[in-house]
């Protein structure tokens, strides 16, 4: 094997392996039930996959458009404006990308320079902070507030200085699976106004929201859509997270320079799935029935762990149920995490690794993108915990 014996100053020197390849890798060591890492453990549409077969052999196989395929940029922005009332111009305002996390980097990318602030959220998902500091830029955290995970707004207008350049917002939100109300978008449209800060909205579980809420995406608000980057997925939609696959709409001015970047980093998204989910998207139903489909499974969950000693959090979307465990013991989450899975075989995701410095809350993040056999299993073992 060949070894670079030189002088390596990591950009990133805090990152290791993530959590989730952690905590994967644990489960199958131990052939525990895994409920920790966020993708489905059932397959996507058969008719979804024929298509997959159809467009394959369809002779579609070089490079599409560097912004996407112009009928899944057409489909995508009917599908916002059928949604939130708001019309993209697919020419300018859309663009496929290489997934969500790719859309949020190049977004950073595009926009943060050495020393330039940008306001997170914590707990926060993984990928935010990293695409930050590469670039250079400094993190600002604001502490959502447990156990409700809502945001004090005033929190938010102390953290803004002149420096800052960016906000990354994510609703409905990973790891918390708390959503934003309409009134929080408009105090954050107030908060902005005379600003030129950027947002980046990852809502990349858009359509899994439940209890009868609905969606609150920037597109929505006319305040927010001109400064922002609506960052979604087809991943968590379809159940497809390894197609990774997703799109990313802003005005014209903004869309602009994200192309910029985007043309020298992948320069272009899958070729023949993006005609496969421009065909598919016309089926409204698959993406309006998500909602009720995980609400069930998440109903199913919690009727199983009723009779457990961890508290369940409000999980108002994604496919994620949080569990206070303060009843149980006072290890911590990621000791108890270990345990679990060693010991009872059951995986989850201790909420603490979303954070820079952890408050001392004790809650572990089960995903119920599941088989319903699996959570039940899952949550027979919470049971005897
Ligand atoms: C909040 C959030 N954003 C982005 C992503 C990644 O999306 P993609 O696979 O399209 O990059 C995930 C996946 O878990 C997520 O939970």
């Amino acid at each position: 094997m060949p070894h670079f014996s030189g002088r390596i100053s990591s950009k990133l020197p805090h990152v290791g392996t993530t959590i989730f390849t952690v905590m994967s890798r644990l489960a199958a060591e131990h052939n525990a039930i895994n409920l920790s890492q966020g993708f489905p453990d059932f397959d996507c549409a058969q008719e979804l996959r024929d298509l997959v077969t159809k467009y394959f052999n369809a002779g579609l196989n070089q490079y599409p458009p560097m912004a996407g395929v112009p009928r899944l940029r057409e489909a995508i922005a009917e599908k916002v404006e059928f949604l939130y009332g708001a019309r993209y111009d697919p020419e300018h305002e859309v663009t496929v990308v290489p997934g969500a996390t790719y859309g949020i980097f190049t977004a950073v990318a595009t926009f943060i320079r050495s020393g330039d602030e940008v306001i997170l959220f914590e707990p926060a998902y993984d990928c935010y902070v990293p695409a930050v500091e590469v670039m250079g830029g400094v993190p600002v955290f604001v502490e959502l507030q447990y156990p409700d995970y809502g945001i004090d707004w005033a929190r938010v207008q102390q953290a803004i200085t002149p420096r800052t350049r960016m906000m990354i917002i994510n609703t409905p939100n990973n790891p918390t699976a708390s959503v934003l109300s309409g009134e929080d978008m408009r105090m954050l449209e107030g908060l902005l106004r005379k600003t030129d800060i950027v947002v980046v909205s990852d809502e990349v579980y858009e359509h899994i929201v439940f209890d009868g809420h609905q969606h609150q995406s920037v597109a929505r608000f006319p305040g927010l859509a001109e400064r922002s980057f609506l960052v979604s997925s087809f991943g968590k939609t379809y159940h497809v997270t390894g197609w990774k696959t997703g799109y990313v709409l802003a005005p014209r001015e903004l869309t602009a320079e994200f192309r910029k970047v985007h043309q020298f980093n992948s320069f272009v998204a899958n070729g023949p799935i993006q005609h496969v989910l421009a065909e598919y998207l016309q089926k409204r139903d698959a993406y309006l029935s998500l909602a009720a489909f995980y609400q069930g499974k998440r109903d199913l969950f919690l009727e199983g762990v009723k009779a457990s000693r961890f508290h369940p959090l409000p999980s108002r979307g994604t496919f994620f149920q949080n569990l206070a465990y303060d009843a149980i013991t006072d290890e911590r989450d990621m000791d108890l995490a270990v345990r679990l899975t060693r010991e009872r075989k059951v995986a989850s995701i201790p909420v603490s690794v979303f954070y820079r410095e952890p408050p001392a809350h004790r809650v572990l993040r089960f995903c119920f993108a599941k088989s319903d056999e699996t959570l039940k299993r899952g949550a027979e073992i919470l049971c005897k915990i």
